[in-house]
């Protein structure tokens, strides 16, 4: 009876473990652009020759992609790509498979080293310049869904400057200033690569300025309409999070608005999704744990801002967006 348990159970992990190989799959394909490559039948000799590969784990690859349905057989020994709708755009183009890449090679090795972090006492250190351009590219895939609760602060009111702290790849301000041409936006950014890349994207928007600057060492010359920060709390180190609010409070005007994008955990409804954030974060020693309702409510309240309203931007993730006005 208890070998039928044993059997059992690794036939159910193993089975819980099949999205994996999903992933596992498009996150390669992604990495080394091979569904472009397979776009029309094509042999796996050919593949591995044009793209320099090695052609029996690339063979492995496809017989991995067959028996999932991310590639088909097309005769005379050619493959190719199919479903292609389920399948990361290749790279560059704002793909969801910047996601994929995110979490291959820098959550999964991150959990997989609790073990040894949990025996040792010790955390490791997140390498901020080394990952800064792919996260500050998988943030980008939010702005679909929170640019309208920003875009809705500003509407028929007449905010003349916007600052966004921590800005990445200034993806929120270059699609509001093209909506607000009468607003000016600046961001600031403490990574020198993703600031470059900011300053490129919006080269052309004559309302949009972009600084590499530390958001601790910085201070606006005029006060603000409105203040953004999305997905930064988790660089803030808890003891200074009060500081910062009432810091960002004021450079913002009377009847300004202080908007913000982070998960949520610590509540009791909190997806596990945003739980197991919190596990990768309080992996390192420069990361810190998302901040709970509370924490967010109360950091507001004693920087002299009133809550507007906090509302969901994905719920699976756990991600919301808090906004909040300055108390006249
Ligand atoms: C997760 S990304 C989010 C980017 C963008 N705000 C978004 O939501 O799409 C966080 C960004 O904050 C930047 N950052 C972290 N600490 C900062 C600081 N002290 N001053 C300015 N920027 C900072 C990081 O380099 C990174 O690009």
């Amino acid at each position: 009876m208890i070998d039928v348990m044993k059997m059992f159970k690794a036939r159910m992990y193993m089975k819980r473990n099949e999205p994996f190989l999903y992933s596992w799959h498009a996150y390669v394909g992604y990495e080394l652009d091979l569904f472009k490559a397979f776009e029309r039948p094509v042999t796996k000799f050919d593949v591995a020759d044009a793209l320099q590969l090695d052609e029996d784990l690339l063979n492995q690859w496809v017989n991995v992609g067959v028996s999932i349905g991310h590639l088909k057989e097309a005769g005379r020994d050619r493959y190719k790509t199919w479903n292609a709708w389920k399948l990361p755009k290749p790279k560059g183009n704002n793909s969801s498979g910047v996601l994929l890449k995110e979490m291959m090679e820098l959550h999964i090795p991150t959990l997989l080293s609790y073990p040894e972090m949990m025996r040792k006492q010790e955390r490791l250190h997140f390498d901020e310049e080394k990952h800064a351009p792919t996260v500050a590219e998988t943030s980008r895939l939010l702005e679909v869904l929170a640019l309208p609760k920003m875009s809705r602060r500003l509407k028929g009111k007449d905010v003349d400057t916007v600052l966004d702290i921590g800005c990445g790849e200034g993806g929120y301000i270059k699609k509001l200033a093209e909506r607000f041409p009468n607003t000016h936006f600046t961001g600031i950014e403490i990574s020198p690569a993703v600031t470059e890349v900011a300053k490129s994207l919006t080269r052309d928007n004559q309302n949009v300025s972009i600084e590499n600057a530390d958001l601790w060492k910085y201070k606006p010359v005029q006060l603000q309409g409105m203040v953004m920060m999305n997905n930064v709390i988790h660089y803030i180190d808890l003891e200074k999070r009060q500081d910062l609010f009432t810091e960002l409070s004021s450079w913002i005007k009377e009847e300004g608005i202080l908007s913000v994008v982070t998960p949520i955990a610590g509540d009791s409804d909190s997806t596990p999704f945003a739980n197991v954030f919190n596990s990768f974060f309080s992996s390192f020693d420069n990361l810190y744990r998302l901040p709970t309702r509370q924490e967010l409510a109360q950091w507001g309240k004693h920087a002299g801002l009133e809550l507007l309203s906090l509302q969901t931007v994905i719920k699976e993730g756990g991600w919301y967006i808090v906004q909040y006005e300055k108390k006249s």
